[in-house]
């Protein structure tokens, strides 16, 4: 792969930003392109913010990314793009098959979808580009997030899946690699299957929401960083482990769709920290210092790594 890329980034919301920002910390050439021009313009805002935040100055790097509105310019000579925009199967088919025209025949095509599968968002395009396509789920917020799933389709060349791979490792990310194109590949179904159940516990009455967040954060939650769930398995044993399944998989919640709980909060406006009520309570000084406080934490932990 060329010393410096052209990575061009579909989408400059929460996200997008923090995907473009990393490509040109690491002396990239990014583009960055989205339809709506006051997303596409404080863009460069933000990044300086995080860079701000990091205690990088943020020059060299504002001077690596470039900004457009025009996807056909934005793709014509990236060696990868990467789409972030909103979670909606139709909205990435449509674009991808219209980033395979655009893009160079060699160009990595990566979506950032959180569990959409892979497969389905390259059901518009050719053999060809769905060799080339892949997926590539960054964590919120990227640029201090170290892990990226590179998801490969029974499609993806393994030339792809493997340079992607080695590229994200060379842009100082922790890439794991998923073999099968699985919803929510593995990170986002283990945090909804805790998700589940913790709202259902909620809605059963057991505990208050509050509950939940201080059950998780002042026990398994502190350990997390330094011992996954495998090796905590292996810590204690599989004897105990398979005694305590045996107990609480039956009554664990298994529903297969969204809990009540949601739909009842929703009805009501109770969006969340946008609204000031979703599971939680929250006035905005609350939500801001939450915002702050995890940007602090985690530039603290990508600087004092746990292992
Ligand atoms: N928010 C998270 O924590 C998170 C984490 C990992 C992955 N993701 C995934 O990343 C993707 C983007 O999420 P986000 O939170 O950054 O969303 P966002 O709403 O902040 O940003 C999406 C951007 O895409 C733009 N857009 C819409 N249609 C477009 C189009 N056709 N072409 C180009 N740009 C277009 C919008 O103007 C917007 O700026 C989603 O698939 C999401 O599921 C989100």
């Amino acid at each position: 792969m060329k010393e410096k890329l052209h990575a061009c980034v579909i989408g400059a919301g929460l996200m997008g930003h923090g995907i473009a920002q990393v490509f040109a910390q690491a002396g990239h050439k990014v583009t960055i392109c989205d339809p709506d021009a006051a997303i596409l313009e404080v863009a460069p805002q933000r990044v300086a913010h995080n860079l701000e935040q990091m205690g990088i100055s943020p020059g060299a790097v504002l001077a690596n990314i470039f900004l457009t509105q025009d996807l056909k310019s934005a793709a014509a000579d990236a060696d990868i793009v990467i789409e972030a925009i909103p979670e909606r199967l139709e909205l990435k088919q449509k674009l991808f098959a219209e980033i395979a025209e655009y893009a160079p025949e060699h160009a990595i095509l990566a979506s950032n979808t959180s569990v959409i599968p892979i497969t389905s968002i390259g059901e518009l395009l050719s053999d060809d580009a769905r060799a080339r396509l892949v997926g590539t789920h960054w964590w919120n917020p990227p640029h201090l997030v170290p892990l990226v799933e590179v998801v490969r389709t029974e499609y993806t060349s393994e030339a792809v899946f493997e340079s992607t791979f080695q590229l994200l490792l060379s842009l100082g990310k922790s890439p794991v690699k998923v073999y099968r194109d699985v919803p929510g590949f593995i990170g986002n179904r283990l945090q909804h299957a805790m998700w589940r159940e913790a709202i259902s516990l909620v809605a059963q009455g057991v505990c208050d929401a509050e509950t939940v967040d201080t059950v998780v954060k002042q026990s398994f939650g502190m350990r997390l960083p330094f011992l996954g769930p495998m090796e905590n398995a292996d810590l204690v044993g599989l004897t105990l482990a398979k005694q305590v399944h045996q107990v609480i998989f039956p009554d664990l919640c298994n529903d297969t769709q969204p809990n009540r709980l949601l739909d009842q909060l929703l009805e009501h406006g109770h969006e969340g920290m946008r609204s000031g009520q979703g599971l939680r309570a929250w006035t905005q000084e609350q939500a801001d210092e939450v915002r702050k406080q995890l940007a602090l934490r985690l530039i603290d932990s990508v600087k004092h790594p746990a292992s």
